[in-house]
């Protein structure tokens, strides 16, 4: 190793963090519509009544996530009677998990070991609140999560109707749900709906002009004049489009300027950005791969097989070669095709000259969706 390779204190960035997947930005635009349907839904318990409930639905990487913690930050600087509580379900995903964390929210107290029943937690909980006369906003992020054996409805069912038991337990309910194909409300029962009445409030994907302002704000923040140029810039925009995701912007201008700093330059050059880009651009296959249920895994798997075949993709054939090895009707089958189509997994596209056959292809390399699958 070269002596001064770790020495070499030249560094193109103002502020790395600025880059990192959880940093929450200051400049926070183009979701001012979803930021004050949400605090409007939210207001009724900073007046000590129930806040109205919500599901926040759009594609990876459109600000669900971030509106949800600008709009909590908010209502902690505002009030000490609505206690916002943030979930995470790719982390906290059954129902005694998630008192858990509500529970260390409440008492800024490590959460009960696990030995203690449901029934203590939900009391303790329910306790504290009508003790200390609060309202609770809960947000369940990626609620998809919960889907399996239906442990939403075991959820919802608690924080809905924990009023029942509990005179004067009030507790508002914001879900957030990415997978464009699952209708939340035809999944819950109908005790559960018949409560639940959420608002939907939509986050569309951003433009080339977005995504364009989103991403110049954070080079001027995280790193020094200079470094990225305008051209520069546009090519990572038009990277970022491809990809479908803002997250792969932000991800290749943090390792376009990284290849940079490794050549002891002061600029990115288009290669930087081709070189990033091998690798950022599959942030959204790694996260998207990750919510998949394991029958929707078994069928990635078989297309990524045929695709190192060269077998026939249309979508009967594919169809034929999957029954082999997966018990599956047609239905469902082309239910998980469509739902990678707008997952942007794959494309579905007709064969010219042949009626309505389709045709897929992957938009992935199959061996690295192997690799992720593993
Ligand atoms: N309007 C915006 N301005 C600045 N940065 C943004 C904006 N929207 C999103 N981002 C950034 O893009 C990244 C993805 O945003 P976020 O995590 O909020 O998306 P999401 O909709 O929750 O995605 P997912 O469904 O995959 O969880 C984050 O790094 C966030 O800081
Ligand atoms: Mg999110």
């Amino acid at each position: 190793m070269k002596k001064d390779l770790l020495m070499w204190d030249e560094t193109l960035f103002r502020d790395i963090e600025v880059f990192e997947t959880d940093y929450i930005p200051e400049q926070f635009n183009f979701r001012d519509s979803q930021v004050r349907e949400l605090a409007i839904n939210a207001r009724p318990g900073i007046m000590g009544a129930r806040p109205l409930n919500s599901i926040c639905r759009g594609l990876p990487g459109t600000g669900k996530t971030t509106t949800i913690k600008k709009l909590f930050a908010q209502i902690e600087e505002q009030t000490k009677k609505l206690i916002p509580v943030y979930i995470n379900c790719q982390i906290d995903n059954t129902k005694f998990a998630i008192f858990s964390q509500i529970y260390k929210r409440l008492t800024k107290r490590p959460p009960p070991a696990s030995g203690t029943s449901f029934k203590n937690l939900f009391d303790m909980v329910c306790k504290i609140i009508k003790d200390e006369n609060l309202v609770l906003l809960v947000c369940l992020d990626d609620a998809n999560y919960l889907l399996y054996e239906k442990e939403i409805n075991k959820v919802l069912y608690t924080l809905l109707r924990s009023h029942e038991a509990n005179e004067g337990v009030r507790i508002g309910i914001i879900t957030v749900i990415s997978d464009m194909t699952v209708d939340l409300m035809q999944e819950v029962d109908q005790r559960v709906s018949s409560v639940f009445r959420p608002s939907e409030i939509y986050f569309p994907p951003y433009g080339t002009d977005e995504i364009k302002e989103i991403l110049s704000e954070r080079v001027m923040q995280g790193m020094y004049p200079g470094v990225i140029s305008s051209a520069m810039l546009d090519l990572v925009v038009e990277q970022t489009m491809k990809s479908g995701d803002l997250r792969v912007g932000i991800d290749l201008l943090k390792r376009s300027a990284l290849n940079a700093e490794m050549d002891a330059r002061k600029e990115v050059k288009k290669d930087d950005i081709c070189r990033a880009y091998l690798i950022s651009k599959y942030i959204h296959l790694s996260q998207t791969v990750k919510t998949l249920s394991a029958d929707e895994k078994s069928l990635l798997k078989i297309l990524c097989g045929l695709t190192k075949d060269k077998s026939d993709m249309t979508a009967g054939s594919v169809f034929e070669e999957t029954k082999k090895s997966m018990k599956i009707g047609y239905t469902r089958y082309y239910e998980m095709i469509k739902k990678f189509d707008s997952m942007r997994l794959l494309n579905l596209n007709y064969r010219e000259g042949k009626g309505r056959t389709r045709v897929i292809t992957l938009r992935y390399d199959p061996d690295r969706i192997t690799d992720i699958l593993q």
